[in-house]
């Protein structure tokens, strides 16, 4: 199915909507050990059993458990301010709501407990596993990764999960297995974007295995400390930072380890602009607008874009012998 609709993330740069600028980062940082450690606000939470009843973008904190304090990894250093927290949680793509940014009202409504993820294909230990077990069973880490969209804006986030890799020891994949394919979760009570039907749903993303396995992919249930709203794909999401945030697949149901390379929901909308590696390239245009630089979320600044959004010297390795693929988007 190939159809020409405008969707919202396409809007030229220039159109998007202007976000105030918020920027404070709400959290001290706690030396806790040999570079690592736990934000003040994570470990208050934890003490104190609940979320700031203030947050208007986080599901009634009675449904979902609070995040364990999770331990920042320092190796993943994003260079530039954190975004301030109501931004990324207010401002987002996830078409399944609705193809507009301000989907966050819609999206809460979508129940996040219980949830399963359910992990097949080519594994010699399939399973559906809770995502609070897994969670307690993997334990979290928090990375503050730079996300930088395929429209040209940027926030940098502090994500709380556990490394992809780390779920692939449990399932052992198979020698067979080249791709993993992420599916997004189908909740028509909440979900109002299924309704669309001329979108090819369910959400399908993928990758290859070795990207799989990669260090920087990040299996995402938290984000500022506090577990994952449904606008960000909670419960669980997958992060891929040197990659352009559309391949991001957010509140997954299912992960399946395959030999066929999985054909994404952007590529089957439009292959020419969306393709399967989507890595960030500041000089390789979108067909209707260039990727040199991109739009700070929150302060507005205009900075230039790295090559794999600056993760060259974790991924770049990944790379060398594709030269004939369509690398960057
Ligand atoms: N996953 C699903 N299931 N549906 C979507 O519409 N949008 C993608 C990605 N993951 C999308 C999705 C796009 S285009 C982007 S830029 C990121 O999610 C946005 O993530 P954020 O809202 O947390 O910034």
């Amino acid at each position: 199915m190939r159809i020409h609709r405008k969707r919202g993330w396409e809007l030229p740069e220039s159109a998007a909507t202007p976000e105030p600028v918020a920027l404070k980062r709400r959290s001290l940082m706690l030396a806790a050990g040999a570079g690592a450690m736990i934000s003040l606000e994570a470990q208050a939470q934890w003490l104190f059993g609940r979320r700031e009843s203030g947050d208007p973008w986080q599901r009634n904190p009675a449904d979902i458990p609070d995040l364990p304090p999770a331990m920042r990894n320092t190796r993943y250093q994003p260079g530039r301010a954190i975004t301030g927290e109501r931004e990324p949680v207010t401002y987002n793509n996830f078409y399944e709501f609705g193809s507009n940014k301000d989907i966050w009202p819609t999206a809460l409504r979508m129940p996040t407990r219980p949830w399963t993820v359910k992990v097949d294909g080519m594994v010699e230990q399939p399973g559906e596993f809770d995502v609070d077990d897994l969670m307690k069973r993997i334990g979290l880490e928090e990375r503050v990764y730079r996300l930088r969209c395929v429209e040209a804006w940027a926030m940098t986030v502090p994500w709380t999960g556990f490394q992809l890799s780390k779920l692939l020891e449990i399932v052992k994949p198979l020698g067979s297995a080249k791709y993993v394919r992420f599916e997004t979760a189908q909740r028509p009570d909440s979900m109002v974007g299924l309704r669309q039907s001329w979108y090819p749903w369910p959400h399908i993303e993928g990758c290859t295995i070795e990207e799989a396995a990669n260090e920087l992919t990040f299996m995402v249930m938290g984000i500022y400390g506090k577990p994952l709203p449904p606008q960000n794909g909670g419960p669980l999401r997958v992060a891929f930072p040197w990659k352009y945030g559309f391949k991001s697949g957010k509140s997954l149901a299912r992960i399946t380890l395959t030999d066929q390379r999985p054909k994404s929901f952007w590529e089957t909308l439009q292959g020419s602009e969306y393709g399967f590696w989507a890595n960030v390239n500041p000089e390789v245009p979108h067909p209707r607008w260039s990727q040199a630089s991109e739009r700070l979320i929150g302060s507005g600044e205009r900075v230039p874009t790295q090559l794999f959004n600056g993760y060259g010297e974790f991924v770049a390795s990944l790379y060398t012998n594709l030269q004939n693929e369509r690398l960057w988007a």
